[in-house]
């Protein structure tokens, strides 16, 4: 009797310290201390012992009780404190509150930004055919500029027609799918979605986003691009910033550019950080006739502009913001993300 009451006493005890809710305080409580607990239970075989070994044993039995009441309520005050003094007028704990990430919430901001000036969202195939990331977009096979683009092949038989399935390296495959989608122009799509390219560095993520815009319709000219990105600078990076185009070369765009937006920090005087007073966007330029005739569109009738603009890059272009390094976007550390 009087071991299993000293073996009682340690597990009990040891349950008891290491509890760490008061619901499971509450639970030995019942099991150890309540009506059916184990301590009534073996007062009940009291009634078996001696005299003499009922005096020993029931001193022991109180000893163990005690320590066992007393530790429970030491631990219930401490996992459960009870303020001594309630100040209600102090500030109340603020739970900590989660945000959308800074890519989602870029995305919806440049949506909303095209949306007012009529464009309409979609979304196409992250894995695509060839066809429509490069042969459609007057890329030949045997282009070099095709190796730009870093592409993963997925292992997959080829299609007759559409040639290799891709993770697509850029939202212009989404062209000729979105000429195809409504047949004739007016065109007036917003592309937003997943890129994927073997490159990993401080400015290269494997997967990251784009965002394509693509307006197709009668007397469409480089004035319309030019104004359309003005009023995206403004709207998104702020009144005080200057966008400007470049003549550079892409396969898809004749003529092509390169957009540029004033350095945050100079406003396009020209310091350390950007040289020359201006931060490069992304390309545009004007729809190629090659590429409205894949997309089945009579580029005698209708003429069109594109551009295609990397998220993560266009939001920490953004006034304010500076990213030391892309991947931490995507390393899930809430220390980083609580920061926006
Ligand atoms: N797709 C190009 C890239 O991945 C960007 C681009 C350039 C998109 C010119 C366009 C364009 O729509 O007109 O770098």
């Amino acid at each position: 009797m009087r071991e299993k009451l000293l073996n009682l006493k340690n597990e009990a005890l040891a349950q008891i310290i290491s509890a760490v809710d008061p619901e499971e305080l509450e639970r030995l409580h019942a099991h150890y201390l309540g009506k059916s607990g184990i301590l009534n239970q073996i007062s009940k075989e009291f009634k078996n012992l001696s005299g003499e070994e009922k005096a020993e044993t029931g001193q022991l039995f109180n000893e163990i009780k005690t320590a066992i009441t007393d530790t429970l309520a030491s631990n219930s005050q401490a996992s459960n404190p009870k303020p001594q003094n309630l100040d209600l007028s102090l500030p109340g704990i603020k739970p900590p509150q989660g945000h959308l990430h800074p890519v989602t919430r870029a995305i919806e901001e440049i949506s909303s930004i095209f949306e007012k000036i009529g464009f309409i969202r979609v979304r196409y195939p992250e894995v695509d055919w060839d066809w429509y990331a490069f042969e459609s977009l007057n890329m030949p096979k045997s282009h070099p500029a095709r190796d730009d683009w870093e592409t993963f092949f997925i292992d997959a038989p080829e299609h007759p027609k559409l040639g290799k399935m891709i993770l697509t390296p850029h939202t212009s495959s989404g062209q000729v799918r979105e000429m195809e989608r409504l047949g004739q122009p007016p065109i007036r799509m917003l592309n937003i979605a997943k890129c994927y390219r073997r490159q990993v560095d401080v400015s290269h993520t494997p997967m990251f986003h784009h965002f394509e815009g693509l307006v197709i319709d009668q007397n469409i000219n480089i004035s319309h691009l030019k104004g359309t990105i003005d009023y995206f600078v403004k709207q998104f990076f702020g009144q005080n910033r200057q966008s400007r185009i470049r003549p550079y070369h892409f396969q898809f765009t004749e003529p092509s550019f390169e957009v540029d937006v004033t350095c945050d920090i100079c406003l396009g005087k020209g310091c350390k950080l950007c040289k020359e007073g201006w931060l490069e966007l992304g390309g545009a330029g004007m729809v190629h006739p090659n590429v409205l005739k894949a997309g089945k569109i009579d580029p005698e009738k209708f003429t069109g502009f594109a551009f295609g603009w990397g998220v993560e890059r266009t939001y920490m272009m953004k006034s304010g913001l500076k990213i030391p390094d892309l991947r931490l976007l995507y390393s899930n550390d809430i220390r980083f993300l609580n920061q926006f």
